[in-house]
């Protein structure tokens, strides 16, 4: 429990006992402040109501709270804040109970079954940083949401259906299907989508073979199934590969791509039209929905069937929803996709609520995805201008991390240093996707990230690997040094008080669904212990019992920063 929920209800039965049973459940509104561990502001709110002086209406709470074993002190402070400070024993049994807690104060919550829309990247194509971003920030979400007991269900919407595919399967047949060319989908998908749309602008035969190949495929033909088929398959070899890199938790179990809901398109477009939800305009079928208007006020539709009798990216979303609904049980619905998408997905919600495929009780988040810029200011791309490949720049990524460590830790077998630079630059992309608040913008400066100062995820890795270097220093493991943790030293205090918030800050990313919360968090811990580790000997300490207590605070601070990295899909290097 955090400082907040044991102080809480402290507070709220001394107002109670106070200002007798009407004032049951007040909330005290709790601050960390500058002169005590917390402080609560209640006596200046209800001052008014009570129609007594704040300072005097403070003196009554303080002469009722029975706060024996849990405050040290107990000050009213100016206009009539009171200010509490924690007793010191009382944090060592705390942080000590944490200590022996596998789940590190974390909390089971209600299980719930969610299904979490994230990565989605499109056959034959290059993922860009965007992909990049909602995969890490979808896989964080998706970790942390089971850490905290819910059942996740991963839904990898990948774009495997649509017009290019007639060129796209023309094209795998000129190169032919073994062939150096074919195999550019498995390493560079762009160069294998480039050639291909420069044939069909340029050949006009291959144009209309183009057109009649998406008409047979739409048709079920066995042999242009097949060749798609092996378009997806070398598409998933590549994101594979990347997922891979990145070490996210994504799967083939996981695809779910926008084809798998093809059967579904002609149903819900019938079933929208004979419920007068949908309604033909200019030969299209639409939706038009309250309160979405364009440019002139006029009516934005959401289009579900195209003249040409085709069906667009709204109506496989409003499959997702009735499938994720109907067939896997949804209670809360994530879609981690750009920001730019809010509007269909509302769109697509509104009418899938009208439709009474998705019921008011379950709930649908979009997780924005802000994009990633660079240092332009303007999405990022590479000094030519092309699109970056998300291969190269991760290879950039773990090179940069592999000087840095070169230059710091020249001293280290390059053996070692070989194994961990993947884990530090992986690690230091991903935390600047996840560090930032999931909807901003932010720019892609790859040596802030691999910095081993400021917010930055090898920062945070180092501060785990300070800690195990400790361990190593005194032939000991982690998880030997598991005694009382007695606090006496300031910079003691304030790490224990850190550590004891860490399960309502993964409780809270569950709730919010912002991982940035928990790399705030860590980034207070790895400070916090910066600080203990300069002001307090735990080898060299004054006696053998405050020895063993700073090495159980040591292994309790390993735990919290590898484990919340570990929600985060950070590794967490044994040496750095
Ligand atoms: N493939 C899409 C893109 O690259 C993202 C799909 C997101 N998921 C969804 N259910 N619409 O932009």
């Amino acid at each position: 429990m955090s400082l907040q929920g044991h102080l809480s209800p402290l507070v709220s039965s001394a107002i109670e006992r106070a200002l007798g049973p009407e004032h049951a459940g007040v909330d005290p509104v709790l601050r960390p402040s500058q002169f005590a561990d917390m402080q609560a502001n209640a006596a200046l709110a209800l001052a008014k109501r009570v129609g007594m002086p704040p300072r005097d209406l403070a003196a009554r709470i303080v002469e009722h709270l029975e706060a024996d074993g849990v405050l040290a002190r107990v000050e009213i402070s100016g206009p009539g804040f009171v200010n509490l400070t924690l007793d010191d024993d009382w944090i060592g049994d705390r942080v000590s109970a944490l200590a022996a807690d596998d789940r590190l104060g974390v909390p089971r919550q209600e299980p719930q079954r969610i299904p979490i829309d994230y990565s989605a990247p499109n056959v034959a194509k290059e993922m860009h940083v965007g992909h990049l971003r909602t995969t890490v920030v979808g896989d964080a979400l998706a970790r942390t949401l089971e850490h905290l007991g819910h059942h996740v269900i991963r839904q990898n919407h990948i774009g495997d259906w649509g017009t290019p595919f007639g060129m796209l399967i023309e094209h795998l047949l000129e190169v032919g299907e073994d062939s150096a060319e074919a195999r550019l989908l498995e390493s560079d998908p762009n160069a294998f989508y480039q050639a291909a749309r420069a044939r069909f602008e340029t050949d006009e035969d291959f144009a209309t073979r183009s057109r009649a190949r998406v008409v047979t495929l739409q048709g079920g033909d066995p042999e242009t199934l097949r060749l798609w088929t092996e378009l997806v398959e070398l598409s998933t070899h590549y994101f594979n590969r990347i997922y891979g890199t990145l070490g996210v938790t994504l799967t083939d179990a996981d695809l779910a791509g926008e084809s798998t809901y093809n059967d579904d398109l002609q149903a819900i477009c019938e079933e929208l039209e004979s419920a007068g939800i949908a309604t033909m305009s200019d030969g299209a079928l639409c939706v038009f929905l309250e309160g979405y208007t364009g440019r002139e006020g006029r009516p934005v539709p959401l289009i579900i069937r195209k003249s040409d009798g085709g069906y667009g990216y709204g109506t496989t979303d409003l499959a997702t929803v009735r499938h994720r609904v109907r067939d896997l049980g949804a209670d809360r619905i994530l879609y981690v996709i750009g920001a730019p998408q809010a509007l269909h997905l509302n769109m697509v919600w509104d009418t899938a609520r009208l439709a009474g495929w998705l019921p008011e009780a379950v709930e649908v988040v979009h997780v924005q995805i802000g994009n990633v810029l660079g240092e332009d200011r303007k999405i990022l791309r590479t000094r030519s201008g092309a699109p970056l490949r998300l291969m190269a720049l991760l290879d950039e990524a773990v090179a940069t991390a592999r000087t840095v460590i070169d230059e710091a830790r020249p001293d280290l077998p390059e053996q070692t240093r070989a194994a961990i630079a993947p884990q530090i630059g992986v690690g230091a992309v991903k935390y600047a996707d996840l560090s930032v608040a999931h909807e901003s913008e932010y720019v892609f400066d790859l040596s802030r990230m691999v910095s081993l100062t400021g917010n930055t995820g090898p920062y945070l890795q180092y501060a785990a690997a300070r800690v195990r270097s400790i361990f190593r220093t005194a032939g000991l493991g982690p998880e030997g040094a598991r005694g009382q943790i007695v606090v006496t030293e300031p910079a003691e205090r304030e790490l224990a008080l850190q550590l004891i918030e860490f399960g309502e800050v993964v409780a809270q990313v569950g709730d919010t669904l912002e991982p940035h919360r928990l790399c705030g968090y860590l980034f207070q811990v790895a400070q916090a212990f910066s600080a203990f580790y300069e002001t307090c000997p735990v080898l060299k300490a004054d006696d053998p019992a405050s020895r063993a207590s700073r090495l159980a605070l040591c292994a309790l601070t390993l735990d919290v920063l590898v484990t919340g990295l570990g929600l985060l899909g950070i590794e967490s290097p044994e040496a750095m």
